[in-house]
């Protein structure tokens, strides 16, 4: 794939940078650009970097979410590879999704929160995070990690989570069961470096008896429903 350039525009408070990106660049929820900063000396490595909001393609420019580590300030230009990897793929007709984030702000699932909002489905997402101040939907139900499992099983039709590599390999212990009463997808939390080029195994991931490239087979990993 090749790679192209984008400039940032603005920062925000929370950390979320604005790029410019052409409409056939803009990923998907859960989909990856591979971000590279020619000018940032102490980080040599490309980071993989997240849409933050749902993009409308006519504004040329997409909201990321903080990436560690940081990729820019306004007026730099990033080096660019993608869209890459799996995104969300929510089936049809789900109306009710749980989305667990348990430790940080759900940048990396808003844009797939707001996309069931808007299509008149309701959303409670599960945080331990301070999301108080936060711009989140008022339409957003909030409620602690440890109402996930119950929720669940008693009200979901769909779940998603964002959840660093360690906290995906073991998904049976976050959902309380090896088997979730319903389907859902989790979105892992890894370096990337090579983006699948050069296959260096960074993002390798065993999850549901299965080892994969976050990269290129991720990093969001569908999960059956047992219901
Ligand atoms: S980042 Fe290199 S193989 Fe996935």
């Amino acid at each position: 794939m090749t790679s192209w350039e984008g400039r940032i525009t603005e920062r925000d408070i929370y950390g979320r940078l604005r790029l410019t990106c052409p409409p056939e660049r803009i990923p998907a929820p859960g989909q990856y650009l591979l971000a590279w900063n020619p000018g940032e000396t102490d980080s040599l490595l490309a980071v993989p970097v997240f849409l933050a909001e749902l993009a409308a393609p006519e504004e040329r420019a997409v909201w990321l979410a903080p990436a560690t580590p940081c990729t820019g300030n306004p007026g730099e230009k990033l080096h660019l590879r993608g869209p890459l990897g799996n995104g969300f793929r929510l089936p049809p007709g789900v109306r009710r999704l749980a989305a667990f984030v348990p430790r940080r702000p759900p940048w990396r699932v808003l844009p797939l929160i707001q996309r069931v909002l808007r299509e008149g489905g309701a959303v409670v997402l599960f945080s331990g995070a301070d999301t108080a101040h936060l711009p989140l939907p008022a339409a957003l139900e909030i409620l602690p990690p440890a109402a996930f499992p119950e929720t669940l099983r008693a009200w979901a039709d769909y779940w998603v989570a964002d959840l660093p590599l360690e906290d995906a390999a073991d998904i049976s212990s976050v959902l309380g069961s090896p088997t979730p009463p319903v389907p859902g997808a989790v979105l892992v939390d890894t370096p990337m470096p090579c983006g699948g080029l050069a296959d260096c195994g960074v993002c390798a991931l065993s999850i549901n008896g299965k080892t994969i490239l976050a990269c290129k087979q991720g990093p969001v990993v569908e999960v059956e429903g047992g219901r």
